[in-house]
């Protein structure tokens, strides 16, 4: 999906995929994910996530990157946060206490303009992307993170006759082939059909799995 769609759901409030309660997935499984450290975690194609806030209320330290300046917008209008706001090449970059949002295009990001990061959380953000873009953005990813990192991940699996992404079915095969190299533990793998009330669309199954993959150290 190219930027102009995702700019215009923004702009025309097509954001279905936002949830306005800290994801339960990442609540479940956040003491397997983070120990008592501090980590820099990353949040990729963030939206206006409050998975953010809740984490870095944690003590973490926190970037998303998203593309919609709509969301940007909304997201620190909504946390009541007065960022700072800089420009770094491709990016427009907003700095509050624990928290930094880069405006711009994922593809662009590189340690020089973001650091390196041990943790990721991504709802939302490999489905969001087609196949040929899903594996540049793992591969992205890998450049971005440091050895030992640990990925979550939610992701989705339905009949992809019946509807084309975005959100996009990942297969198990895929995410193995994605990350290579990676441990990657299944942590809950649940039929959600009834919850997302798709089966009028024509769908018997709608399984919601969540990962935790560790980069070799
Ligand atoms: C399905 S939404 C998920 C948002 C968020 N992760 C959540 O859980 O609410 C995908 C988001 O990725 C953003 N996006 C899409 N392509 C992007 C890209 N190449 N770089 C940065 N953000 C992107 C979209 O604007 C959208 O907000």
């Amino acid at each position: 999906m190219d930027r102009e769609f995702w700019l215009s759901r923004w702009e025309e409030g097509r954001i279905g995929f936002h949830q306005g309660e800290v994801h339960p997935d990442l609540r479940t499984f956040l003491d397997q994910w983070l120990d008592e450290s501090h980590h820099r975690i990353l949040v990729p194609l963030c939206g206006k996530s409050v998975d953010i806030p809740f984490l870095a209320g944690r003590g973490h330290e926190v970037a998303g990157v998203e593309i919609a300046p709509a969301a940007v917008v909304a997201f620190h209008d909504e946390q009541r946060l007065h960022p700072f706001v800089d420009e770094d090449g491709p990016f427009r970059v907003f700095t509050s206490p624990g928290i930094t949002v880069f405006c711009g295009d994922f593809f662009d990001l590189d340690p020089e303009i973001c650091g390196t990061f041990d943790r990721v959380w991504d709802r939302a953000a490999l489905v969001a992307l087609d196949a040929p873009r899903r594996a540049r953005y793992v591969a992205r990813l890998r450049e971005l993170l440091r050895p030992g990192a640990q990925v979550l991940l939610n992701r989705f699996t339905y009949d992809q006759a019946i509807m084309d992404g975005p959100p996009w079915s990942v297969s198990d095969d895929e995410v193995e082939t994605l990350w290579a190299g990676a441990d990657i533990q299944l942590l809950q793998r649940v039929d959600a059909i009834d919850q997302v009330h798709f089966r009028e669309l024509g769908f018997e199954e709608w399984i919601v799995t969540t990962q935790l993959i560790t980069l070799p150290g």
